[in-house]
């Protein structure tokens, strides 16, 4: 008896060591398998870590301001080309309304709130978006929601600023207009001065045959009229091209043109200048530069009709395009005054010539400026509202200009 028992004991040990053999190697096993997946999760981890990083590499090398907003418009994110579009970088802007980083905004925030209402994509073209200081800057923008959620939470809105395509659009119509209207106006003057001379010549000898002289008044106003009526046309075609290039300071030009203009009497009316002292030389004609200048500064001064402010501001731009033209530097020189502006229906036509909207005006003035500046490869622009009117002239520097 006590043989089987120890025997059965002996077994049951066996059994144990067993089975503890065997649970150590479920142990192994175990502990392996979750080092293991430990490892892939790690190993994953990593993976996702660095894959979201390329992602977010990627999303700040886009040249489009891509923004994610909550349900009330708050920012949950923003990358490099938003940061740089709204002035701001995200770790700022985290949270922050969007509404409360544009001024009077209210139609783009209301149709962001009826897109994340709704579920439909907004989509807003050349929308103007004004940030604090007066910052106003032209975006294309569409705006969906993030995921296929009813309603949905998250809104992605993307933004392209488009002034500059913009800006191009506007200068190559001012260049084609002017283009247009300067072979029209040769044509005319090619067709008036050929009759004219005939016209005068004929009076002049009319009025040496005539037998009474009381009657030489009727042809001295045929000749005057042809006079009159050949120097309009000479001041619709404009100087020839510019001769007398050299190295010419913006500066001086300015200068030259202010002192014309306070000779004329305008004490009520104050000229602030804000120059960029490190601007080269332009390659041009002084003398017509001049006259272009004189032309815009004095329109400004009659808008003011004797009372108010002109500023006169220089810049250098870096790669700029006029026209179709890239240009390393350009000269510019703009002419603010605050006067009550051009009404926007004549906007687009002020540089044609004998456009006027003065009673006493030729129209010729802002048509024989343009012509000048670009025969020196620039080209003048004009943004007015009612208390600010801007006229940039744009010159390139350098003699490829
Ligand atoms: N700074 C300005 N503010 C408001 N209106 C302006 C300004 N500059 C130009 N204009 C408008 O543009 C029109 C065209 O100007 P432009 O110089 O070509 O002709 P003009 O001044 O009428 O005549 P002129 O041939 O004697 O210069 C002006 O008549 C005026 O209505
Ligand atoms: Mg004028």
């Amino acid at each position: 008896m006590r043989n089987r028992r120890s025997i059965a004991n002996a077994y049951r040990g066996k059994g144990s060591e067993c089975t503890e053999r065997a649970r150590g190697r479920v142990r192994l096993k175990r502990l392996s398998l979750t080092a293991t997946v430990a490892l892939i999760d790690q190993n994953l981890r990593g993976e996702a870590n660095v894959l979201r990083d390329d992602c977010r590499r990627v999303v700040d090398s886009l040249s489009i301001a891509v923004l994610v907003l909550d349900r009330r418009l708050r920012l949950l994110f923003m990358n490099a080309a938003a940061e740089a579009l709204f002035e701001l970088s995200f770790r700022k802007a985290y949270k922050l309304g969007l509404p409360d980083l544009l001024i009077g905004a209210e139609p783009f925030v209301k149709g962001l709130r009826h897109c994340l209402a709704s579920g439909h994509p907004y989509i807003e073209r050349e929308l103007q978006l004004l940030f604090p200081a007066e910052r106003a800057v032209t975006v294309d923008c569409t705006a969906a929601p993030l995921l296929e959620r009813d309603p949905p939470s998250e809104l992605l809105l993307e933004m392209r600023q488009v002034d500059w395509r913009l800006r191009i659009n506007r200068e190559e119509h001012i260049l084609a207009q002017h283009h247009s209207s300067r072979a029209l106006v040769r044509n005319l003057a090619h067709e008036i001065k050929n009759p004219l001379g005939g016209l005068r010549g004929a009076a002049q000898l009319l009025e040496r045959e005539l037998p009474d002289p009381a009657l030489r008044e009727y042809t001295g106003i045929i000749i005057g009229e042809a006079d009159r009526l050949r120097n309009l046309v000479d001041r619709m075609l404009g100087p020839n091209q510019p001769h007398a290039y050299d190295e010419v300071s913006i500066h001086e030009i300015v200068e030259r043109v202010c002192a014309l203009v306070e000779a004329e009497g305008t004490p009520e009316i104050r000229i602030d200048r804000d120059y960029d002292p490190s601007i080269p030389p332009v390659w041009g004609d002084a003398d017509r530069l001049i006259q272009a200048v004189l032309n815009v500064l004095r329109n400004a001064v009659q808008a003011l009709d004797g009372r108010g402010a002109i500023v006169l501001r220089t810049r250098v731009q870096r790669q700029y395009t006029i026209g179709a033209k890239r240009h390393k530097l350009v000269a510019r020189l703009d002419v603010i005054d605050d006067g009550p502006g051009i009404p926007p229906d004549q906007q687009d036509q002020i540089f044609y010539p004998m456009i006027s909207g003065r009673p006493n005006g030729t129209g010729l003035g802002l048509s024989i400026a343009q012509n000048i500046v670009n025969q020196h490869g620039g080209l003048i622009e004009c943004a007015s509202r009612p208390g600010e009117t801007v006229f940039t002239l744009l010159l390139p520097l350098g003699k490829t200009g």
